[in-house]
């Protein structure tokens, strides 16, 4: 099969390399000729500003401290847009009310494209992940749809809570947690449960090796395995084997079912009864899962980080739920049920229409806490942002912080505060879920795995925070933009401590 031929051809060059001096001086020398002739090429006079410094020195920093790098460059060319090269690609990076307008709206920047050379957290297989054109993920985005049609949504309710429950059981009574190990390793298990099958799903081994495996995943994303797929680096080659073992995990899951006969109630049951090809369907979940798991576990772990800061807001969240469960809708239920029963007869429709507070403290966590970068690129023809030349075939960049974090928008811009509304009055004022031609779509299933997991934690835990030393710290940590998925603060500076309130799980 193609994928493992590339994947013997990678390994197979990388233990015939021999001479890994010579190797890595050629490598310096390729890196700096490349960058050297692309800096004297001269820029027209409507290109945007150039980094004072050679683009060589732009690349670590793009990668390693994002958010420092892009207020570096608009400071330091004292432009709204500016440009550098990474290698060969030319990267523009845009900011501003007018160019956020043009950037989420224009027909010739794709998103696809972009993300595949500037984010690069699966590798490009051949037969599998690269051969995913157009055609096939707007199938993928088709089927996305398909599991969030009101029937499959609901369904999906009563099995994420008994998976919550039965993780959020293995915490025990009390104590503290990192928020980016256990909540993160929760919403992986949602995750998983949502957007594919009983096989994996309810295996914990599978699940956790699999989360293993998209870990290696981002952790091995350098600057060299993005710029330079092609070179078979350890850090590649532990990239590929990775996706190998996450492709295996899916094939054999597709494979057991098909061999079963048996039908099951899941999403891979959905997939394999549209009849779509196999490649299609191991896109889905393969794609889906990290796209899923990484925002939406990033939202998890910041809203219960920033509510065991904010007792204000936590005990408003909480009354809001226990109002539902006391609600007409749930007479049916006992008080000595358990509270993820309890949870599970709530109605799909109430989770998204009746909850005003936790949707706007899900609103106002991704304004603070969600660093991410859009990328596109264009397709052509070239195109203007504010006046400055975008050329067909480069990359365009815009910062979310750029209206997330600016203070003409947001007054106080770092401070929590789900009661918020923008200062001024634009479309694309707030873009936590994209904006324009890009909205995100698994917004419906991440905004009701937000709620469930938020919901069941706060009628079953108290909590609040505590610094590295286990000392109760009034104020929730700040925000890390410069780590690029999770923003996470320096490991091991805070945690919550928690205590369970007594009621059943
Ligand atoms: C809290 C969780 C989530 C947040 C904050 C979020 C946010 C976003 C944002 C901001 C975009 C636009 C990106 C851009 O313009 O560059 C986007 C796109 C997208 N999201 Fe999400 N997302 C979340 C969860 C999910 C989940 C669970 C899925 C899938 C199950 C998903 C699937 C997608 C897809 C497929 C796109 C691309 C849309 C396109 O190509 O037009 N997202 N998301």
């Amino acid at each position: 099969m193609p994928y493992s031929v590339g994947l013997q051809a990678a390994s197979a060059a990388l233990l015939s390399a021999g001479l890994p001096v010579l190797f890595t001086t050629a490598i310096i020398v390729l890196l700096v000729i490349v960058t050297v002739t692309s800096s004297l090429q001269k820029d027209v006079a409507d290109a945007p500003a150039r980094l004072p410094i050679y683009s060589l020195f732009a690349i670590i920093p793009f990668f390693r401290r994002r958010f420092d790098f892009l207020n570096w460059g608009f400071e330091a060319t004292g432009h709204s847009a500016f440009q550098f090269d990474l290698l060969r690609n030319k990267v523009i990076v845009v900011s501003g009310e007018s160019a956020r307008q043009v950037f989420f709206t224009a027909k010739g920047l794709d998103l696809t494209e972009g993300f595949k050379i500037l984010s690069g957290a699966i590798p490009m297989v051949r037969g599998v992940t690269s051969d995913l054109q157009t055609k096939r993920i707007s199938l993928i985005h088709k089927r996305l749809a398909a599991v969030q049609k009101n029937e499959q949504l609901s369904m999906l309710i009563p099995p994420m809570l008994e998976d919550s429950r039965r993780l959020m059981e293995t915490w025990g009574n009390s104590g503290s947690l990192d928020p980016f190990d256990k909540v993160y390793e929760l919403i992986f298990q949602l995750t998983v449960r949502s957007l594919s099958c009983a096989e994996i799903s309810d295996d914990p081994c599978v699940v956790s090796r699999l989360k293993k495996l998209y870990d290696t995943l981002d952790v091995g994303t350098t600057p060299a395995t993005v710029l330079l797929p092609w070179l078979p680096t350890p850090a590649m080659v532990k990239k590929l084997w990775a996706t190998k073992e996450i492709y295996d995990i899916v094939v054999t899951a597709i494979t057991a079912r098909q061999q079963s006969g048996v039908s099951k109630n899941d999403t891979l049951q959905m997939l394999l009864d549209s009849g779509d090809e196999k490649l299609v369907v191991v896109g889905f979940i393969m794609g889906l899962l990290i796209a899923g798991a990484r925002a939406t576990g990033t939202t998890a772990c910041w809203m219960l980080t920033f509510l065991g800061g904010h007792s204000d807001w936590r005990e408003k969240a909480k009354a809001e739920v226990e109002g539902l469960l006391t609600s007409q809708y749930l007479s049916q239920n006992s008080p000595n049920d358990s509270l993820s029963s309890q949870l599970a007869a709530i109605p799909l429709e109430t989770w998204e229409t009746e909850t005003p507070v936790l949707d706007s403290i899900i609103r106002e966590t991704l304004r603070v806490a969600q660093p991410h970068t859009a990328m596109r690129r264009n397709l052509g023809p070239e195109m203007h942002i504010d006046g400055k030349l975008i050329p067909s075939g480069s990359y365009v960049v815009y910062p979310f912080s750029d209206v997330h974090l600016n203070p003409d928008i947001y007054h106080d811009p770092w401070k929590f505060d789900p009661n918020r509304q923008p200062e001024t009055k634009s479309a694309y004022n707030y873009v936590g879920w994209g904006g324009g031609k890009t909205i995100c779509l698994g917004q419906r299933l991440a905004r009701v795995e937000l709620k469930i997991v938020t919901a069941l934690f706060l009628l079953g835990f108290r909590h609040s925070i505590v610094d590295g030393s286990g000392k109760f710290s009034p104020e929730p940590p700040l925000p890390n933009w410069n780590d690029i998925l999770l923003c996470r603060p320096p490991e091991g500076s805070f945690r919550l401590r928690f205590e369970r309130s007594g009621t059943v799980l």
